[in-house]
This record gives structure tokens, C-alpha cells and sequence, in this order.
């Protein structure tokens, strides 16, 4: 049976694109994205929804609270009966609560190679901001199950791409969405969905 999928954004959306992608061309075969939810109203991975046909909602995380954005996501979920929810350019943290209902059921994607620059306050460009002050000479992506500890769920996939000493913050994360996140995240999604 190929799986229902969810996916929560707050965002562009390119990793949302990359799996409306995989799926048109069949590299995710398995499992089938279904439902879309965004954190936030107004951004691009809604009209990228909708130009794929997915219906999408937006429970905006600010005005309802933590609290709110859970208990109707928890709704729609089970409205469209999804077994895996996928969590891409998604910027909130879920609480122990949500969580624990869906136990390796919950895949995020993680622009670094964890448990390195990983946990609250790391998203987006000051992962890879926090990467270049480090001095790191490799940087990635990482594919986990979500767990109760930010970002500290059992890993399913990594993909390491290398820091250039010109690097600026946008260059890398350019370089680890093309060569790790959108690469990665597809494989590792059927992977997880794949009957085994
Ligand atoms: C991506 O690099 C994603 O890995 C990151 O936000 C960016 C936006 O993604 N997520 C996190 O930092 C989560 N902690 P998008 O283009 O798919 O919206």
C-alpha cells in the first residue's frame, strides 16, 4: 500500500519541490504526498502545492500558538489519513506531545551533518552561518525521525559536501540544498515508505 504523506513547511518550499518532483518521476513511488500544512500564511510552497494539485492548508503557528497549530494539524491528519509526515523548511518545534504520537512517523530534513550545528536556535542560514564560524571543512544534511529532543532523532540518511574558504552563508546552504537536501531527502523518504 503507498503511503499517505504529509509535508509541514513555513517556507519556499524547495524541499517540498523536490519530492512533488521525485514523485512525478517516480523515484517516490512508495509513498504519495497528500496533504500539505504551512506554519505560515503566504509563502511559495503553497502555490507550489497547489500547482501539483496537493491540497494545502495554512494553520499559522503565530496566531494560534504551538498549542493551536497542533490541534488542528492533528485533524487534517486524520481527516486525510496520512501515515508519515514529513517536516521540510519547517521552522517550529513540535512539542513531546505530537511527537509521541507518531513515533518514526515524523522525517526531518536538517542542513548540516548531525548532531554538529543541530537543536533550537539552528535553522535555516544560521546553521550555515554557525558552520563557517566554526571553521568546519565539511557541512551536509542529515535525514532523521523526530523525536522528543530537537533534532536528535535516529539519523536515516547523511550526504557531507565540502566548505570552500570563500563560502558565504547563502552560497553554502545553496550547496547543501543541491547537493545533500534535494538529493537526500527523495531516497530517504522511500526508503522509509518502501515495504520491508
Ligand atoms: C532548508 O535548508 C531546510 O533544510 C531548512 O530550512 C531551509 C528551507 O527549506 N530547515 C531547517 O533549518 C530546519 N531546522 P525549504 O526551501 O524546503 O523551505
Amino acid at each position: 500500500m503507498v503511503k499517505r504523506i504529509a509535508v509541514f513547511v513555513s517556507g519556499g518550499g524547495t524541499n517540498l519541490q523536490t519530492l512533488i518532483d521525485a514523485q512525478a518521476s517516480g523515484l517516490l513511488r512508495s509513498g504519495e504526498i497528500v496533504l500539505v500544512i504551512s506554519s505560515k500564511p503566504g509563502v511559495f510552497a503553497l502555490e507550489r502545492a497547489e500547482r501539483a494539485g496537493i491540497p494545502a492548508f495554512v494553520i499559522p503557528r503565530q496566531q494560534l500558538g504551538l498549542a493551536g497549530f497542533e490541534a488542528r494539524a492533528l485533524e487534517l491528519l486524520a481527516e486525510h489519513q496520512i501515515d508519515y509526515i514529513v517536516t521540510a523548511g519547517f521552522l517550529s518545534i513540535l512539542s513531546a506531545d505530537f511527537v509521541q504520537r507518531f513515533p518514526n512517523r515524523i522525517i526531518n530534513i536538517h542542513p548540516a551533518l548531525l548532531p554538529a550545528f543541530g537543536g533550537a536556535g539552528f535553522y535555516g542560514l544560521r546553521v550555515h552561518e554557525a558552520a563557517l564560524e566554526r571553521g568546519v571543512k565539511l557541512t551536509g544534511a542529515t535525514v532523521h525521525f523526530v523525536t522528543e529532543e530537537c533534532d536528535g532523532g535516529p539519523i536515516i540518511a547523511q550526504q557531507a559536501v565540502e566548505v570552500r574558504p570563500d563560502d558565504t552563508p547563502e552560497a553554502l546552504q545553496r550547496r547543501v540544498m543541491e547537493q545533500a537536501e534535494w538529493v537526500l531527502l527523495p531516497l530517504a523518504l522511500e526508503q522509509v515508505c518502501a515495504p520491508h
